[in-house]
């Protein structure tokens, strides 16, 4: 069994033999193992450094076990904890089990039970950050998650290839669900730094003071509320991958503040006086035209600049040619097993609508109306209604097409007009109709707009 070299395990335990017999069992089967002789030591460590596991005996003395794990969840959530029982114990180690811990290991275990508890915990924290690790000898897989045929998808994709394995920043830009957050995770898994966390944090809808609080993380006491101290995402993030989603989004004060972190490579928990060092790999998206934000100082030029050493856009799912029925088909095939259903396919009609419909909401929208078609479709087939696009039916071969209405070409118009006035941005057009992104969408299709240039 090989362990990825950068899965650092922390051992807790107060008997000496006990804890150097650990390190060497964990060392032997290639994990970077330190060691803790009590509670406070292992704080004081897991305070400086990252580690992926935490193996604590249940039982020491001064804090013991139990508290332990409590006092590293509540620290950070992310870092997985086994406990080590007695026999006599197991309550106090389903106790553990409840506060967080991943796994219990009874005493007497083998160096083959302990290393095969770790390697699932490892793995399941991969599920979590979006997917197994992928092994060094298959550098082009994890790309293939991102399903197109599209040309102008695969210069972008090839554009991040080249650039994942670095620690250049990255901004991936794309209207609302082309895909940005799925780039950004798989340029996380094709870097050097997939073993430790993608920690994706988004800016929009956040006032700055919590903003501030998730980024930062606070020290005890730092304000009413704050009973115990909490790890914000960049510490959470230090040598993996600070994920900026709706980057646009953050208030001139806390552009000061990212940027600030961004050069001193270090920052002080909120109420902290003592600054801690940080090393991740940033990476922002946006769905706004940063370019414009720049231009009327809404974004600052130089935080751009730092945040953009590598730019992606990802074209709209309209702009995709047949993806759209590639991934309709995906999505199908997904839903289906999730849902334990068989399938055959859609219908011609549900094709046609496919293909036809704006998708405002890009990828994103055509997984929700698969997945909300496979839910209400009751034959093998999807069929136009189950897809339930508010997409008109296409006028009977042959038959007059209508006149638009006096109010109906108003209508038109309007739309129209702010949609070319926010130059198509699909959410800041749908802000300004007062309407939804969706209804935005039935609006577009309903009138067959299409953008001139
Ligand atoms: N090319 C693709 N192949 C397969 N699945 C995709 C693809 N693009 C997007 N998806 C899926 O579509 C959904 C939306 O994608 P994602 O959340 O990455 O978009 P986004 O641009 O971050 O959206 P938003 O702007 O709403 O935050 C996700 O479930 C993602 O896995
Ligand atoms: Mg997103």
């Amino acid at each position: 069994m090989t362990a990825p070299a950068e899965t650092r395990v922390l051992v807790v335990d107060d008997e000496e033999v006990a804890r150097e017999s650990l390190k060497a069992w964990l060392e032997e089967s290639g994990y970077a193992t330190d060691v803790a002789a009590d509670a406070k030591r292992a704080l004081e460590m897991l305070e400086a450094r990252r580690y992926a596991v935490a193996l604590i005996d249940i039982r020491m003395k001064g804090m013991d076990g139990i508290e332990l794990t409590r006092r590293i969840k509540s620290i950070d959530p992310t870092i997985d904890v086994i406990v080590i029982t007695a026999y006599a114990s197991a309550e106090t180690a389903v106790l553990a089990l409840k506060l967080g811990a991943c796994d219990y290991l009874t005493k007497p275990f083998d160096a083959e039970d302990l290393c095969r508890r770790i390697e699932d915990c490892v793995d399941r924290r991969a599920g979590r950050d979006g997917g197994a690790p992928v092994p060094d000898d298959l550098p082009g897989d994890s790309w293939s998650t991102i399903l197109t045929a599209s040309p102008a998808m695969h210069a972008v994709l090839e554009l991040a290839k080249d650039v994942a394995a670095s620690d250049i920043t990255v901004l991936i830009e794309g209207e609302i669900g082309t895909g940005k957050e799925l780039v950004a995770r798989t340029i996380h898994r094709m870097s050097k730094r997939r073993f430790m966390l993608f920690v994706p944090i988004t800016c929009g809808g956040l006032d700055d003071d919590l903003l501030e609080s998730e980024f930062f993380g606070h020290e005890r006491k730092a304000f009413p509320g704050a009973a115990l101290r909490k790890k914000g995402s960049f510490e959470l993030a230090d040598g993996g991958t600070l994920f900026l989603d709706d980057i646009a989004a953050m208030s001139s004060r806390m552009q000061i503040e990212l940027l600030k972190v961004l050069k001193q490579k270090a920052f002080l928990r909120v109420g902290g006086t003592r600054p801690l060092e940080v090393n991740f790999r940033l990476v922002a998206a946006t769905a706004r035209d940063i370019d414009d934000l720049v231009r009327r100082d809404a974004f600052r030029r130089d935080l751009f600049n730092r945040t953009s050493g590598i730019r992606l856009r990802l074209p709209p799912l309209r702009e995709r040619g047949e993806d759209v029925v590639l991934l309709a088909h995906q999505f199908l095939d997904r839903c289906a097993g999730a849902a334990n259903r068989r399938f055959d396919g859609f219908s011609q009609g549900a094709l046609d609508v496919i293909r036809r419909y704006p998708w405002p909401g890009n990828v994103g929208e055509l997984k929700s109306a698969v997945e909300r078609a496979v839910a209400v479709e009751r034959g093998t087939t999807v069929s136009v209604e189950s897809l339930c696009l508010g997409f008109p039916a296409p006028p009977a071969a042959g038959s007059a097409a209508r006149r638009p209405s006096g109010l109906l070409e108003a209508e038109r118009r309007h739309v129209l007009g702010v949609l070319e006035a926010e130059q198509w941005d699909i959410d800041r057009a749908a802000a300004a109709l007062e309407v939804s992104r969706e209804e935005l969408g039935a609006l577009i299709a309903k009138h067959g707009l299409k953008r001139s240039s």
